[in-house]
């Protein structure tokens, strides 16, 4: 089923796509001074359960009374009842957002656009590549993988910041360093002291990884400048170009393709990506 059809008949339950359900906030983790995790859980059980989603996709949240903005599920999509989101305080929304309360209740449209090809990746290997708050949505995607570990082959995560301090999800990371099912490699562009990671730009970890070209998929999300150089990297190791996905993030109102605010190239970011392979990005006017 696409994304739009899923969207269509998560909505239909009262027939307007633009009207938000009221989701209480369970839970909030201070990440680092400008980010926080927040849990989120609908109110109404019935549209909670239906609630399915795929890593990679988005919800619309909004603060009453201020606005809407787009945002990735950060969690995975096989833990059900509840979705986190990872929230940089930007802007008026999210600014409002970061100074709710557990217990408060806010709107979600959702979810919205579509995902990783999850089921496409599975029996290969993959490569998840993400810059600075680029690991929200990836997350979703690891914490899946994660979930159904034996049916991938090698998972390889490199995970750039500016500095140790914006390293998001560290409390993650700590876990999985210790299993040797995942590679797990952290990089910053400036370290300090205590730091004990690499130090440089995240497209540097590409010389101490071998890639099968024709068994991986990638999966890269980060700053717009961040996508010409790794996905040159992950050419240079002859991987396929529709087997790298890269999700994009363009200003957006509606997130259901009707306003025209995301448009890249001929497609709406929000109801063909934004997700895209690097196949589809290479024929879309402006999207890298
Ligand atoms: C698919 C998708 C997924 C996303 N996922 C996440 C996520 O997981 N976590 C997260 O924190 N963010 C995420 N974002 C980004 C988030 O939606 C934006 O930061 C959003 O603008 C925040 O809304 P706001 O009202 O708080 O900020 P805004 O008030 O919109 O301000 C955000 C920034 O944009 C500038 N700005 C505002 N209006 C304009 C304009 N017209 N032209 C140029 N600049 C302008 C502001 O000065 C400010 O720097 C995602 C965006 C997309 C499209
Ligand atoms: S946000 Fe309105 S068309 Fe995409």
């Amino acid at each position: 089923m696409s994304a739009a059809h899923t969207q269509e008949r998560q909505m239909s339950s009262d027939g307007n796509p633009y009207r938000p359900w009221p989701a209480r906030i369970t839970s909030i983790l201070d990440l680092t001074e400008k980010e926080k995790l927040f849990e989120l859980r609908i109110i109404d059980p019935e549209i909670r359960e239906a609630f399915q989603f795929h890593a990679g996709q988005f919800v619309e949240v909004s603060i009453f009374g201020v606005g809407e903005a787009p945002i990735s599920i950060s969690s995975a999509p096989s833990k059900q009842g509840f979705i986190e989101l990872c929230v940089r305080n930007a802007g008026d929304v999210t600014g409002a957002l970061h100074k709710k309360r557990c217990g408060d209740v806010v709107g979600l449209r959702g979810p919205l656009g579509r995902g990783f090809p999850f089921e496409a990746m599975k029996g290969n290997d993959v490569l998840l590549v993400a810059g600075g708050l680029g690991i929200a949505p990836l997350k979703s995607l690891i914490n899946h993988i994660h979930d159904e570990r034996h049916e991938f082959g090698k998972v390889t995560i490199m995970y750039g910041a500016r500095n140790p301090s914006e390293v998001l999800f560290r409390y993650q990371f700590d876990m999985w360093r210790h299993r040797d099912d995942f590679n797990l490699m952290l990089t910053v562009d400036e370290s300090d002291d205590a730091w004990d990671g690499e130090v440089g730009l995240v497209t540097k970890l590409f010389e101490k990884i071998d890639v099968d070209p024709d068994n991986t998929y990638g999966a890269v999300c980060g700053p717009p400048v961040m996508y010409e150089f790794v996905i040159a990297e992950m050419r240079k190791k002859n991987m396929d170009v529709d087997k790298i996905y890269m999700s994009f993030e363009r200003r957006m109102k509606c997130g259901i393709g009707k306003c025209g605010h995301c448009g890249v190239g001929h497609q709406y970011a929000c109801i063909d990506g934004p997700v895209f392979s690097y196949w589809e990005a290479m024929n879309l006017q402006g999207a890298i």
